[in-house]
């Protein structure tokens, strides 16, 4: 717990970065899992200040983003992909090849084809060295809603009507915002070697007590993390306010 997301964000960036120095050093690839939303974006604004500030590269590293809408096309404001190459890839040195983010042209049809295929990408690579998180208030992480079992894989999910509420500002209104999405799953992010969850803000103060103190369930999909040694929460005081 940390005084506020300001310091805990830098702490977060810090150590993305350590991994990727300490990768560097051996010739080796730093295969990072990235979260969109508000939580992580001091995250990514620290690691472009150090690419620019500190010579930071990010020739080693390879990205697998947790999800992305569907339908949804890349240009558009709220695509997932604006957001990632906004917050950070248009802002440092990593290789267009490297970034993987869900694809929400998708034809139905061939969504199971290409989710299988970018968990084999991701099992190709090593797997996930570090999974960054935030969490929605139904207890989403990536966008395994109430229900997901806890060894699913990338898939095609529907949105929980209270995650699209919380995203109809940034959709003019919930009709509009997509009802489904492509999404990492529990075990997906299971299978990290380090997963860090981010929480800030007493908005997110009663789901960060059912997360961590709550009862296992798929009910809250976040409690999953609760089963993992190598899982750390990293909140501000707000959102540790109910903890006990
Ligand atoms: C985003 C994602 C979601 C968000 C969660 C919290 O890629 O996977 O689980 O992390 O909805 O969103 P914010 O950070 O906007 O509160």
């Amino acid at each position: 717990v940390y005084k506020d997301q300001h310091i805990a964000s830098k702490n977060v960036a810090n150590r993305i970065v350590n991994l990727i120095k300490r990768k560097q050093k051996n010739g080796e690839t730093a295969v990072l899992g990235l979260a969109t939303g508000a939580t992580p974006v001091e995250v990514y604004a620290e690691l472009v200040r150090m690419h620019r500030e500190e010579g930071l590269s990010f020739s080693n590293v390879v990205t697998f983003n947790l999800d992305e809408y569907y339908p949804m096309t890349p240009d558009s404001r709220q695509s997932y992909v604006t957001f990632m190459y906004e917050n950070l890839f248009d802002h440092i040195d990593i290789k267009k090849e490297n970034i993987h983010i869900p694809d929400g042209t998708l034809n139905k049809e061939d969504i199971a084809d290409y989710c299988i295929a970018y968990e084999n990408k991701i099992g190709e690579l090593g797997g996930l060295d570090l999974q960054i998180l935030g969490i929605g208030r139904t207890g989403h992480i990536g966008f395994n809603e109430p229900g997901s079992a806890p060894n699913s894989g990338t898939r095609l999910v529907t949105l929980d009507d209270l995650t699209r509420r919380d995203a109809s500002r940034d959709f003019g209104g919930k009709e509009n915002v997509p009802t489904k999405a492509i999404t990492m799953g529990i075990g997906t992010i299971f299978k990290a070697s380090e997963i860090i969850l981010m929480a800030w803000n007493t908005k997110k103060a009663s789901i960060i007590k059912k997360a961590v103190e709550g009862e296992i369930s798929g009910e809250v999909p976040a409690t999953y993390l609760q089963l993992s040694d190598n899982t750390e929460f990293v909140l501000d005081e707000d959102a540790a306010s109910e903890l006990t």
